[in-house]
């Protein structure tokens, strides 16, 4: 099928979380799979600079705001999967990250810089723009992309297949409503049915809302986004379409994600021989400046520090995990209090709690290599992917019972070990006291190093594999067409 696959960020090029992974190897397992895979992203430095063979498709003037836009059509580095590239020097040619300045503030005009990237979408999918290549099936990815769904909406003559994607409903792209002016959308959809939020523009509302099918990336968080505890608000309008939300879940890229291949691990290791990992971690402990001792139970946390991760919830249970002699390694970024915080607790416990604030993709995969554990106690996780991460590196994950954590964790209770099938820990309470006893149950088993080894190498055989995903995407796709034929016949 020809599918273009709409979205802001993508591995290795533009990286903000988990977003940028999913790019970065969903449409390449799409295209593994057979599909006609192109994407189509905004021009931003790291993306324009990067892109190879770029030829321009077509001009377009002066627009959003832009002076000249151009779309450009090139090859993807790495993958070489077709791209086209938005090129609007004036919206995407900054300093800063993709939706932020450096200083953390949103630029100003992201309506404008995301509403064009659903606008170039939309008319992708109508022909007009690329008239040699014309999709059968549109993608977009979280709030960024979702304008794509209005503007096809507005132009009801366009016949194309729409899948939206929710990576994280806590980010809904929600604008002035003044803003619409700024759009060139009919009036008609700023309306508590449309793109209206509580007297504000929602972008999200235009996928949730307009998109024939709505995926989010685990099972669970698609049942949980139906409800009031986690749809932020949006519940009601996810249960309107309960029959057309389902969770398809993300997988690890192997090439990038492989401990028996990573260029940034001191040693590469398999479940067969797995002395490197023990080394990788006297290696860490030593760079870091932590007691050089197998014995201490080495905890990896690589994240984002937001409140979405629970780690308000570590730092509470931290001198008990601490006090029975555990390590801990923290790389994130983020809320400056949880910044200050981390950085106080490396501090006070040197030799016992490292702490690296800020974003280094190197330094991510050899705490993970290095790790015993891996903690992720987030309060709400549509996927996540540190957790499987830890799975394929056998640094066991120690997790919260949510979302696609529920999904990718078997807890290791009394009856897992018994029957074989645990892989790592998980707690249901957001509590520091919860998130305390899981880590003290992993503490247990750490103790019994035969016993850990064989979750560890259990952990490692797991296999989220980004062509099983693509196999069930590619199945959806199937009944979303075939639904919008039957549609169109009826009519
Ligand atoms: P989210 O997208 O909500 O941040 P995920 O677990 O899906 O969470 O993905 C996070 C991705 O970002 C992973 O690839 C993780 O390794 C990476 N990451 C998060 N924080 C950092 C950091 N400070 N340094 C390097 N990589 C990070
Ligand atoms: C979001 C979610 C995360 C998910 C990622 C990729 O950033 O917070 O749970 O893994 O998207 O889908």
């Amino acid at each position: 099928m020809k599918l273009l696959q709409v979205a802001a960020e993508i591995f290795p090029l533009v990286k903000t979380g988990g977003l940028a992974d999913v790019m970065g190897a969903l449409p390449q397992a799409l295209a593994a799979e057979g599909h006609e895979v192109r994407l189509v992203l905004p021009g931003l430095p790291a993306i324009a600079d990067a892109v190879r063979h770029q030829q321009t498709v077509c001009r377009l003037g002066p627009m959003f705001g832009a002076g000249r836009v151009d779309l450009l059509l090139g090859r993807m580095p790495f993958s070489d999967l077709p791209v086209y590239v938005i090129d609007a020097p004036f919206l995407y040619r900054r300093s800063g990250g993709p939706y932020q300045a450096s200083d953390g503030i949103e630029w100003p005009d992201n309506a404008q810089r995301f509403g064009l990237l659903g606008w170039v979408a939309a008319h992708l999918a109508g022909g007009e723009l690329d008239p040699e290549w014309v999709p059968e099936l549109l993608q977009a990815h979280d709030w960024h992309a979702a304008m794509a769904c209005a503007y096809l909406v507005a132009n009801p003559a366009i016949d194309v297949a729409t899948v939206f994607t929710v990576h994280n409903l806590a980010f809904q792209g929600l604008f002035a409503a003044a803003d619409f002016h700024l759009l060139g959308l009919p009036g008609r959809l700023m309306h508590a049915t449309g793109l209206e939020f509580h007297q504000q523009l929602s972008f999200m509302k235009a996928g949730l809302k307009f998109a024939d099918h709505v995926t989010t990336v685990s099972p669970t968080y698609a049942r949980e986004i139906a409800t009031p505890d986690h749809g932020f608000g949006l519940h009601g309008v996810i249960q309107s379409r309960v029959s057309s939300v389902s969770g398809i879940l993300n997988g690890v890229d192997g090439e990038v994600w492989n401990p028996a291949t990573d260029p940034a691990l001191h040693r590469r290791y398999s479940a067969t021989e797995l002395d490197g990992k023990a080394d990788n971690k006297r290696m860490l402990q030593r760079q870091l400046e932590l007691a050089e001792r197998d014995d201490a139970m080495l905890i990896a946390v690589v994240s984002r520090l937001s409140s979405q991760k629970g780690l308000d919830l570590l730092l509470d249970a931290l001198p008990a995990i601490l006090g029975r002699g555990a390590q801990l390694v923290v790389q994130g970024t983020g809320d400056p209090g949880l910044e200050a915080a981390f950085r106080n607790v490396a501090a006070v416990h040197s030799g016992q709690v490292a702490v690296r604030i800020g974003y280094d993709e190197a330094w991510a995969h050899a705490m993970i290599g290095a790790a015993d554990a891996v903690l992720v106690p987030s309060r709400f996780e549509p996927c996540g992917l540190t957790q499987l991460y830890g799975l394929r590196y056998g640094s066991l994950p120690i997790v919260r019972r949510v979302g696609g954590l529920a999904d990718t964790v078997v807890d290791a209770d009394d009856a897992a070990l018994a029957a074989d099938r645990a892989t790592g820990f998980s707690f249901d309470h957001p509590t520091p006291g919860a998130l305390d006893e899981a880590v003290w149950r992993a503490q247990q088993l750490y103790a019994q190093p035969q016993r850990w080894r064989q979750v560890m190498v259990r952990a490692m055989a797991k296999n989220f594999s980004w062509q099983e995903a693509a196999l069930h995407y590619g199945e959806l796709y199937q009944r979303v067409v075939a639904i919008r034929r039957g549609r169109g016949a009826a009519r």
